[in-house]
């Protein structure tokens, strides 16, 4: 018997259909994969074409910036461009709003690639996005919106071919590059409850940077879990996504030189951390920032605004948020 392969768009248009959607969203995810299949094009013949190393340039976040991220970030900006469904975009990569089609109907935020510590050594990377839905009715409420409210959010681990799609209220789905380049078998994601497989995941060169009390949780608690850190969200959330557990980056308070402390976390909220928290949701567990209140919640008052970020097993999570919000 030959096995049917369902691919992405096919499952995708299936799902609009049994929504009674429209088909801008499906416009607009075939540009994106198409992006992230470039993108993970470029990284594989990167080393031939000398494209591992930095670009010479600093990013809004004062980072160093690496050829690889102006690359994904053109090509994403380039496909978002053509796939005309997209008003505004927010990259990681660009101090201001992208105007992209006033006409467009989807605001889009994205980090085109993701854990950048890893290119050189060719080792996953990510590209990461969420996507919200502009007011169609009456005036336009702006494009800084809460996880909540976004309508779809993914990752893409390349080179690795692994996608994963959060939809809103309709999970979230992982879906493998075969070698026609096309992702195949959707397969729906659910955080396991037995804590047998969880795994932790956090830097722990970090630890002693932390507040006293997320310390002492992690003396309490780590001997019981796995610990896996690849240093690039997409490749370490995937994984607490498939055995459950849970990925931090804690806010940095005690860091012997006051100068690195981060207080609000290091990752970005609107495309980093909520695109997590969204995909979590869907497939049951929570995620909480360092003051314990859901990721999904926060009302973001600026397109870079940082994070610290709890993300994975609901009972996890919310064992840890009791000690955040200080009533555990
Ligand atoms: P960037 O956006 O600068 O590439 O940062 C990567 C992020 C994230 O992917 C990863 O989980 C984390 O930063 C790693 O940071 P550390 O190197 O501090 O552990
Ligand atoms: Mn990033
Ligand atoms: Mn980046």
């Amino acid at each position: 018997m030959i096995q049917l392969e369902q691919t992405f768009m096919n499952f995708l248009l299936h799902h609009q259909e049994k929504h009674n959607r429209t088909y801008h969203f499906l416009v607009l995810m075939d540009a994106v994969v198409s992006a992230a299949k470039h993108i993970q094009h470029y990284y594989l013949t990167g080393a031939l074409r000398g494209n591992l190393g930095l670009a010479g340039d600093v990013n809004v976040q004062g980072e160093d910036v690496m050829r690889m991220d102006q690359i994904a970030q053109e090509i994403t900006i380039q496909y978002l461009k053509a796939s005309e469904r997209v008003i505004h975009a927010v990259s990681e990569e660009s101090e201001g709003i992208i105007p992209i089609n006033p006409d467009g109907r989807y605001f889009f935020y994205f980090d085109p690639l993701d854990g950048s510590s890893n290119i050189p050594h060719g080792l996953p990377i990510g590209f990461l996005f969420g996507i919200a839905k502009r007011n169609l009715e009456g005036p336009e409420d702006g494009h800084l919106r809460a996880g909540k409210d976004y309508i779809a959010a993914g990752m893409f681990v390349i080179p690795t071919g692994m996608f994963t799609l959060g939809l809103r209220g309709a999970g979230t789905w992982q879906f493998h590059i075969d070698e026609t380049m096309n992702f195949v078998k959707p397969t729906r994601m659910n955080l396991p409850d037995e804590a047998k497989t969880w795994e932790l995941s956090f830097n722990e060169s970090n630890r002693y940077t932390y507040s006293e009390r997320v310390q002492k949780w992690i003396m309490e608690n780590e001997s019981k879990y796995a610990f896996r850190y690849l240093g690039a969200l997409a490749g370490d959330f995937h994984r607490v996504l498939a055995n459950g557990g849970m990925f931090m980056y804690p806010a940095i308070v005690n860091h012997p030189n006051p100068k690195k402390n981060r207080p609000e976390g290091k990752l970005r909220l609107m495309y980093e951390g909520a695109v997590v928290a969204f995909m979590c949701r869907e497939a049951g567990g929570t995620a909480v920032n360092e003051e314990g209140t859901p990721i999904l919640d926060i009302q973001p008052a600026k397109h870079h605004q940082r994070t610290a970020l709890y993300v994975g097993s609901k009972k996890l999570v919310e064992d840890i948020a009791r000690v955040l919000r200080n009533t555990g």
